[in-house]
Parts: structure tokens; sequence; C-alpha cells
């Protein structure tokens, strides 16, 4: 029996085999550093990150390749327009579902008494309402900051009208799009998003190591770099420079987890998210009726097309972790038991004192005969 994985909202496995080709070919036969020296391979090797670039910005829908920045992973996007934007005296609104990549970053701040942070609810099925984040507006709101969807529940938040809401305010509107990027269309021509940070090896099918942040026009002039030092431009200067993306781009990039999320956005980008959403809706909905029918079996969070393809449960009387461990070792099935990084969110549907949930995560290649 070959192991059946259901653990893609932590990272997508399997990559296409495109994926694995050009990080090989990165590895083997580049192996240059980006965006620095002249000659020919270099060139080259520059050419697949500045189409990698585009494919980026074409699928977000942005105004141009310059302002996608990469990074790590979400967490070091997410560490990036929070500590980049904030400054003393600043309020934010957030929400109880985020993930500690939002709730910590914000904390640290809030423990060194720089800013303060009002927490929007959300209901038992992991609902954050428009008018709770409205309510908790005040007049220096600088920030919003919400999942798109949650890593718990899977829960799709109201992030159109949650955006108009920022607008009005004049407050910068951060998305988390780690759970949705890959998964779900994100126009940031029509969503009033100012910033959102993705994860590269999640949806969005690239390796490990490697993620995105997207910039609205206008906002870098709010938004400080947290690292500054070598870009291969302006290397006369000993300040940032200003110009994107090496604002925010210091240091050696991850060529082989570039070169491999290009050929990631090219395999989204001919298969479809349309097409992915559809599939994982309905191995969702046949995940859920199959577990929701077993007695004994909770089934947390809204119905198949409000979520993605997440899905939490626990089985009365049995630890997170103990369930998790039968499953690997009696039917080699692959979940993450616990609180995923997001304490709050098990606060709001009931499961934080039971230890959390076990998740389940469907993904692009997980098959119906799979589950
Ligand atoms: C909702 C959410 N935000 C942020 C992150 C952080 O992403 P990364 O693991 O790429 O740092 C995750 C990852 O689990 C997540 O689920």
């Amino acid at each position: 029996m070959s192991r059946i994985y259901l653990d893609n909202a932590a990272t997508s496995f399997p990559k296409p085999d495109s994926v694995h080709a050009a990080v090989d070919r990165f590895n083997r036969q580049v192996g240059v550093s980006l965006g620095r020296g002249a000659y020919r391979d270099a060139m080259d090797a520059q050419a697949v990150v500045t189409r990698c670039r585009k494919r980026a910005a074409d699928l977000l829908g942005a105004e141009s390749p310059d302002r996608i920045i990469f990074t790590f992973n979400g967490t070091d996007s997410l560490n990036l327009a929070i500590h980049g934007l904030l400054q003393p005296g600043d309020h934010v609104v957030t929400t109880v579902m985020e993930h500690n990549s939002v709730l910590r970053p914000l904390r640290d701040l809030r423990d060194r008494q720089q800013v303060e942070v009002s927490y929007a609810p959300a209901d038992a099925e992991g609902r954050v309402a428009v008018d709770d984040v409205r309510a908790a507006m005040r007049d220096n709101t600088k920030l919003v900051a919400v999942t798109h969807a949650s890593n718990v529940t899977g829960t799709i938040q109201p992030i159109e009208d949650i955006g108009e809401i920022a607008r009005e305010a004049g407050a910068v509107f951060l998305v988390d799009a780690a759970q949705t990027a890959g998964h779900l269309p994100i126009d940031v021509s029509q969503l009033p998003a100012d910033l959102v940070a993705c994860a590269g090896h999640k949806g969005l099918l690239g390796p490990l190591g490697v993620g995105l942040l997207y910039i609205r026009p206008g906002i870098e002039a709010r938004l400080r770099s947290i690292r500054q030092g070598g870009t291969g431009s302006k290397s006369e200067d000993d300040r940032q420079p200003e110009s994107l993306p090496d604002k925010y781009e210091s240091g050696n990039h991850n060529g082989p987890a570039l070169f491999g999320l290009d050929a990631a956005l090219q395999y989204l980008d001919e298969r479809g998210i349309a097409a992915i959403q559809q599939h994982e809706e309905q191995l969702t909905g046949q995940l859920m009726d199959m577990l929701g029918k077993t007695r004994g079996i909770h089934v947390y969070g809204p119905a198949a097309n409000q979520r993605v393809g997440v899905v939490s449960v626990a089985i009365n009387g049995f630890e997170p972790q103990i369930l998790a461990g039968i499953l690997d070792e009696n039917f080699e099935v692959q979940t993450r038991a616990g609180l995923h990084c997001a304490p709050g969110a098990h606060r709001a549907i009931g499961t934080f004192d039971q230890g959390g949930t076990v998740r389940l995560s469907v993904g692009p290649f997980t098959s119906t005969t799979d589950l």
C-alpha cells in the first residue's frame, strides 16, 4: 500500500514533474547567483526568475511583475508586511482565525508596546462577520490583517467586504493567502487587498523555501524593508535601493526553488485554477460526506463550497495525536494533528481544550480513490 498524503495544507505533495526537472536543472546545470553576474548563464538564469515573477503577477492580477516580491515562505511574507508597515502608536484589526505567522509578529509588537491589536471573533464554523471587523476599526487603524481561508476549518472569509471596510478607513489591507493561492482565484485588480502574502510551496506547487508578497502601487512608500543588504543593483550606495523588487529582496535568492516555482506556475496556468478549485471542492465534499456518516466522528467547519480543501475532525475520547498515529500506522494516511499553529481558530470552534483536531487536506493530485 502506498501512502495517502492528506497534509497539503502544510505543503503540497506531490509536485508536478516539471517542478523537479526545473530544480534539478538549476542545481546540476545552472547553479549561479541570481541577479548578479553578467555572463550568459547568469543572464539566462535571471530570465527564468523574471518569467517566474511575470507568471506570479499574472496569476494574482497584479499591475506589473515588480509588484511581486520573492520571499522564503508565507511567514517571511507576513513578517515583511507586518514589521515593515507598523509603527509605534498604530492600531491593527485582525481575527482570531489567524495563523501564528500573523499572531506572533503582532504579539511581538504588542509586547514591546508599539501597537494595539483588536481581534475579530469567529463563529463555530470559523467564519468572521464583516460587522465585527467594522466595529473593531479605530481612527488610528493602520492595518487590517485577515486570512483568506483558515488552515484549521478551511473556512473562506468575506475578504472582499472586509477589504472595502479597510479601504474606506484608509487602512492597509493584508490578506494571508497561504491556504488559497493556487486553490482559489485571487485577482487583485478586483479585490481591495493592498498586500497579499502567499507561500510558494503550498497551493502554488513550488518547492519549499519560497514565498511571495504582492504589494499594491503606492504601499511601498509606507512599507520599510526589514532586511537590508546586497541586491546586485546600486552597489555604490550603502543605502537600500528604493526600487522594486530590490527594496525587499536582499541577499541571494533561493535559485532552485525559484526555478521550481516558475515551472509550477506554468503548470497551474495550463491546468487552470478554476479546474483545481472544482477538483478540490468535489474531493472535499466526498471526504466530508464519508467522515460525517461515520459514527462518532465530528466534522468541523462549513459546507464544502464555503471552504478550501481543509477538513478538521475529532472522535470523542481520542486525542488527535493518537488518532493521527492510528491513521498513519494502520492505513498510511498522513494527516496533521494538534492546534495547527492557530490556537484562536481552535478556541472558536471549541477544540482547543481537547488538544485540537486531526486535519485532512487535499490537493490537486489527490484522487477520489485516495479517499
Ligand atoms: C494560514 C497560514 N498562514 C501562514 C502560513 C505560513 O506559511 P509558511 O509555512 O510558508 O511559512 C501557513 C502555513 O501553514 C498558513 O496555513
